[in-house]
């Protein structure tokens, strides 16, 4: 398989609700809301019980929200073993599926599966995670993903060292996306921005924000403005 086809960092900055935050009883209305307030894509936060101490999502909520957004959906497998799943969540419309590098033995073998399934191929790194665990896999992903808390819930606390690993990220690759995920909101986005971050995953500070998705959604590109 070729390298990852050549990609420009984004220039636009993406901001992406991540639904783990919002009132599951009402999850079209609160996707088709993010839509209308400007999201870039939406992120399923898939949670096994084991790779992190909470159950949350499987495939048939991702054909949920296809079923209520024409935006990208990018599935965050934080599972062990996701390669048993992916051809699962992408079936279900995931038109991306990131894996986290600790959860299996085999990251090129799925990684090529993924993209030989047709979706786009992410990796994550967990706050412990060195950046050089991500050297090799790095020219057949289209995007990085600095978890920024360590993940299992929302409304975690940003941790405070993520922009200097943001920069190392970004010092191996110029055009590699590199999104963050875990406490990013108005306070913490510009910094993540400035390291090099251009896609941002948002649960709380949108689907928590008291003035409604849309505004939580806007206070984030404000603040970056
Ligand atoms: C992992 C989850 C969260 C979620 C965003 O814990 O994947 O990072 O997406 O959480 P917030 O934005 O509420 O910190």
């Amino acid at each position: 398989m070729a390298d990852r086809p050549s990609r420009r960092a984004s220039v636009k900055v993406e901001v992406v609700p991540s639904i783990l935050s919002a009132d599951a009883g009402r999850l079209a209305d609160q996707v088709a809301e993010a839509e209308r307030g400007g999201a870039d894509r939406i992120q399923v936060d898939v949670m096994d019980g084991h790779f992190v101490p909470n159950l949350t999502f499987g495939p048939v909520v991702v054909e949920a929200v296809r079923r209520s957004t024409r935006l990208p959906i990018e599935a965050h497998l934080m599972v062990e073993r996701p390669e048993l799943f992916l051809e699962a969540f992408v079936k279900a419309g995931a038109t991306l599926i990131e894996v986290q590098v600790e959860a299996t033995t085999s990251l090129y073998r799925t990684v090529q599966t993924i993209r030989e399934l047709g979706a786009g191929a992410g990796v994550a790194i967990n706050p412990g995670t060195s950046v050089e665990d991500l050297r090799e896999i790095l020219p057949y992903v289209e995007l990085v993903n600095v978890m920024t808390v360590e993940p299992g819930f929302g409304g975690q606390k940003f941790i405070p060292h993520s922009p200097e690993k943001i920069r190392r990220v970004r010092a191996l690759s110029k055009d590699i996306e590199i999104e963050v995920d875990g406490g990013i909101d108005a306070r913490t986005a510009p910094l993540v921005v400035a390291a090099g971050a251009t896609v941002l995953v948002a649960g709380n500070s949108v689907y928590g924000y008291k003035g409604g998705i849309a505004a939580g959604i806007k206070a984030i590109r404000d603040a970056l403005d």
